[in-house]
């Protein structure tokens, strides 16, 4: 909190347990909390059809998958496998067509969209494939938007984003818009928004799609470390097997089931 971030900070995360939350602010009740040793997110028989009739899709046939507490595990599988359905359902962007997920216990369909919003807020941060940056307000501005929205004040809101737009590497872009800024640039801007919460999970879309080796190493070892420090942990969507190679499990999305990858 009160490091001044500089455009040559490496990836660190002793700015995040600087600031890092005692508790989890922003939800509704006491439900962020959890039962203890819940899975952070899990989900049984997850099943997603898209359209219906002769066009339509089963992308999931019924995954069950666990999230526990400081988990680094990465998804791999062929374009169009899945992933990003399963992803999207695991953070409550989207119904499934059949069975549960749960964050910390908590059946997101039994939730009111505001309470399911605000858990989200507290628990998750979600890095999208294609960023989804808000156009019109500065890489800063998008960072510290979810503190924002937790009603973090101002002035303690973009202190935060600055800090952890600095680990990423982008202390010298913090005023720019995402259309100012490159494909790489604007992922990296994405991570920062999702960790600026210090969430309990981040669920990761190809966070490191369009990143060089030596930058995307950087994004590897500022993962490690949050995970390492803060026990954040991290679900990633990779097709990168260096990314991969760092997570404690390697999932696969095959046939509309998440396999264990041996
Ligand atoms: N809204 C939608 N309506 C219809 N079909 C969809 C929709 N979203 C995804 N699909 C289909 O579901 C399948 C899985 O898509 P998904 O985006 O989850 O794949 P993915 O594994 O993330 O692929 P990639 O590696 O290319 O990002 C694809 O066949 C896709 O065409
Ligand atoms: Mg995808």
């Amino acid at each position: 909190m009160n490091q001044k971030p500089t455009s040559t900070a490496r990836p660190t995360a002793q700015n995040a347990a600087d600031h890092a939350p005692a508790a989890v602010h922003g939800a509704g009740d006491a439900r962020a909390d959890g039962a203890p040793g819940a899975p952070v997110v899990s989900c049984r028989g997850l099943r997603k059809t898209f359209g219906d009739g002769p066009v339509a899709v089963d992308v999931l046939t019924g995954v069950d998958f666990d999230v526990a507490p400081g988990d680094r595990i990465a998804i791999v599988g062929a374009s169009g496998s899945g992933k990003s359905t399963l992803l999207h359902l695991l953070g409550g962007l989207d119904q499934p067509s059949g069975g549960s997920v749960r964050w910390l216990g908590n059946e997101v369909s039994g939730l009111a969209e505001g309470e399911r919003g605000r858990l989200r807020n507290a628990l998750l941060g979600f890095v999208y494939q294609f960023h989804h940056l808000l156009p019109e307000f500065s890489a800063l501005e998008n960072v510290a938007m979810p503190l924002r929205i937790r009603r973090v004040p101002v002035a303690q809101a973009m202190q935060a984003a600055r800090e952890i737009l600095a680990s990423v590497g982008l202390a010298a872009r913090a005023e720019h818009l995402p259309g100012q800024l490159s494909g790489g640039e604007r992922q990296r801007v994405a991570l920062a928004r999702a960790l600026v919460t210090r969430p309990r999970c981040v669920l990761a879309d190809e966070p490191t799609g369009n990143l060089d080796r030596a930058t995307a190493r950087q994004m590897f070892e500022l993962i490690d470390e949050l995970n390492r420090v803060l026990g954040i942990a991290f679900v990633i969507v990779t097709h990168d097997m260096e990314l991969a190679a760092h997570a404690s499990r390697v999932l696969a999305m095959r046939d509309g089931e998440l396999v264990e990858q041996c």
